[in-house]
Formats: C-alpha cells, sequence, structure tokens
C-alpha cells in the first residue's frame, strides 16, 4: 500500500504528517455512544458489523489517515477462555498466581479464540480507504491486568511477583508475548497493514526491570512482526527514562507520550525509528487557538525529516469535544503541507 501513515512508519517523505488517535473510536463520539446504549462493550468487539462500523466512524467524520481496530488489549485474553469483565475498565476476578492459571493463555489460537475479531479486520480492508491498525497490549500492560486483575495506580502486585517469584514473573511475560505475536500474525494475515503494541503501565518499571524483565519479550514480538512486512509502532506511556532502551527493540515507530518533547526523544532514540505522538490529550477540551498553537508546537518539535506521524501522547478523552478533534486534523494537514 502506497500511503502517507505506512510511508511516515518507514521514515519516507510525504506531503503532509499523517494523523490518528489513539482511542479515536470510543464514548466521545455520539454516534458511538448511540450503539453503546443498545450494546455492552464485549458484545461491540465480537460482532464484526458493529465492531467494523465503530472501527469507521472517526474515519468518516473527521478523515485520519488510519484507522485502528475496534478492540481492546484484553480481547485475546478473554477469547481463549479467562473470564475478563468491562466495569468500564477490565476486571479479572480470578488473575494469575501460578504457572497452571497460564494454561488458556499458552493454548491460544487466534482463528478459534479471536475469529470475529479476524473478520472485523477482514470487513475493514474491504471497506477502507485508509490502513488499518492491528493492535495488542505489550507483556508487563497485559500482566498488570491479568495478575493485579484491574486497574490500580502502582500494580503493586505484579511488580512484587517480579521481585518475589521472578521465575513465574518470567513465564507469565513469556506466555503473554507468544500469545500476542500470534494474535499480531493473525491480525495481519487477516489485513492489517501495521501493529501497534500498547505499553500503557510499563513507566512504573525501573530502567533495570524494564531491560531484564519485558525487553527480552518485546524484541522478540518486534521481530515476529519483522518478519511479517508490517511496520511496528512501541507505545510506552511515561517513555522518558526508557527512551534509550526503547532504541533497542527493534520496533519501528517509537510512540511518544505527551511529557517528552518530540526533538527530545528523536535525539535520543536511534535514527532508523519514526516517531509518533505526543499532543497532551487534555489539551483537546481547551479552546481551538490553543488546540491549533500546541498542534505546531509537536509539528515544530518533530522537525523536517521524515518519519512522524501525528498522534495524541496517549488516549483521547472521554469528555472531548468532537469539534476539537476536527481542529486538529485540520490544523496537522495545513501546517505540515510541503
Ligand atoms: O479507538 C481505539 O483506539 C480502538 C480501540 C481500543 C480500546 N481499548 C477500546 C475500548 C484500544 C486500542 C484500547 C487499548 C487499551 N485498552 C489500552 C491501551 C491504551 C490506553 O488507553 O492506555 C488499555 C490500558 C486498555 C484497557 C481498558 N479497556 C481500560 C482501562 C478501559 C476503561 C477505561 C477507558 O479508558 O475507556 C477499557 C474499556 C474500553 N476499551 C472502552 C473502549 C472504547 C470503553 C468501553 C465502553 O464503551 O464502556
Amino acid at each position: 500500500m502506497d500511503d502517507l501513515f505506512l510511508k511516515a512508519c518507514r521514515r519516507e517523505p510525504v506531503e503532509h504528517t499523517p494523523v490518528w488517535l489513539m482511542r479515536q473510536a470510543g464514548r466521545y463520539l455520539p454516534e458511538y455512544r448511540e450503539l453503546r446504549a443498545q450494546h455492552d462493550f464485549l458484545s461491540m468487539t465480537r460482532e464484526p458489523d458493529l465492531a467494523a462500523e465503530v472501527t469507521h466512524q472517526p474515519i468518516r467524520r473527521f478523515g485520519m489517515d488510519a484507522a485502528i481496530l475496534f478492540a481492546d488489549i484484553l480481547t485475546p485474553v478473554a477469547g481463549c477462555g479467562i473470564d475478563v469483565k468491562f466495569n468500564p475498565g477490565p476486571v479479572i476476578d480470578d488473575p494469575i498466581r501460578k504457572e497452571e492459571d497460564l494454561a488458556p493463555i499458552r493454548a491460544f489460537d487466534a482463528a478459534k479464540h479471536v475469529p470475529e475479531t479476524l473478520q472485523t479486520i477482514r470487513l475493514l480492508t474491504a471497506r477502507l480507504r485508509v490502513p488499518v491498525i492491528g493492535f495488542g497490549g505489550a507483556p508487563f500492560t497485559l500482566a498488570c491486568y491479568l495478575v493485579d486483575g484491574a486497574g490500580s495506580k502502582d500494580f503493586a502486585r505484579t511488580r512484587i511477583m517480579f521481585h518475589q517469584e521472578p521465575e513465574l514473573a518470567k513465564k507469565v511475560l513469556d506466555a503473554i508475548g507468544d500469545m500476542v505475536a500470534d494474535y499480531a500474525a493473525a491480525q495481519v494475515a487477516a489485513g492489517a497493514s501495521a501493529v501497534q503494541i500498547f505499553d500503557t503501565w510499563a513507566g512504573l518499571l525501573s530502567p533495570r526491570d524494564f531491560a531484564e524483565m519485558e525487553a527480552p519479550v518485546l524484541r522478540r514480538i518486534f521481530d515476529r512482526i519483522r518478519d511479517l512486512g508490517v511496520p511496528s509502532i512501541y507505545y510506552l506511556n511515561g517513555c522518558a527514562a526508557l527512551l534509550g532502551e526503547i532504541g533497542k527493540l527493534g520496533a519501528d515507530v517509537a510512540g511518544v507520550d505527551w511529557r517528552v518533547p518530540l526533538d527530545v526523544a528523536r535525539a535520543a532514540l536511534p535514527d532508523t525509528m519514526a516517531v509518533q505522538g505526543n499532543l497532551d490529550p487534555i489539551v483537546l477540551l481547551g479552546s481551538p487557538d490553543t488546540i491549533r498553537e500546541r498542534v505546531r508546537e509537536v509539528l515544530a518539535a518533530a522537525g523536517d525529516q521524515p518519519g512522524h506521524i501525528f498522534n495524541l501522547g496517549h488516549g483521547i478523552h472521554k469528555d472531548t469535544p468532537p469539534e476539537n478533534v476536527q481542529v486538529l486534523v485540520d490544523t496537522v494537514r495545513e501546517e505540515s503541507h510541503r
């Protein structure tokens, strides 16, 4: 596919900076809330026509340059038989405590456990003119939900396992890593043009624990994606102290949160990597003039060299006024025209 987003991932020159937003499908959109009022979240992800429609909604309204599959990082976990509820964040009543609890994850088979998600991607690639981004959770971030059992401010239980039972923690990360790599491969086979790995919580790890425990598993995931022939994006929320490590993972694009200016991130990353980001999502709840000014600031920090995909520094806030998203998309187009 000869396309702005994929070109930018490969650090090729583009006529304007491509833009998409993390969590661009969802509750800030009235057309999403309308469907959501009739179906629970998990059912929506498991009904290919609905999931494809929800993926399509922001593209139709705002004209982003890429679509992200409507699913969740817990989709393969729920698919393989672990009981996951959304309330609204994920809740797992039987968290992982011992090696035997990993059996469902080790038995993950995408065709068997997430057929609806793969069908959603097939529908999307037939309907959309922009690339579809497949995604998965990073091993540590998924372990946070699987071991702690629900959202938490510090995911202490998961990090305690790193130190009390390091061998078990490594097995947990390995099992998740193999599942996510298989899931990514199945999404690409169904038509996804790129894969993003979301590491929302890895900013909690010390550089040493990140390097020793998670990085080897991430490297295996990115090696697998490289072999599939599509670009990979690694998003780490709170990446400042880990940029040196991110450069060694073998991903094509670094997703940068809003706390690190993109010129600083570029200087710390290998020049073979593209960058994605990184407007503070909260700016979208400010005035249109502030949004324009802050978008220009992100574009200026990204600089003139190829390899920037415009995005937020984290997922869009649910109270974002939709018209402000249009201001962002239009400003990126106008201000980055070459
Ligand atoms: O538009 C998109 O980006 C595609 C869909 C998508 C969802 N979740 C749908 C969703 C993606 C890429 C995700 C990733 C995800 N899920 C992450 C990583 C990115 C991030 O935001 O940090 C994480 C940590 C999760 C776990 C999760 N799922 C949480 C914490 C929550 C609840 C709170 C919230 O932010 O909405 C969910 C539920 C969820 N996943 C919703 C959606 C649209 C809300 C469900 C609803 O309608 O009630």
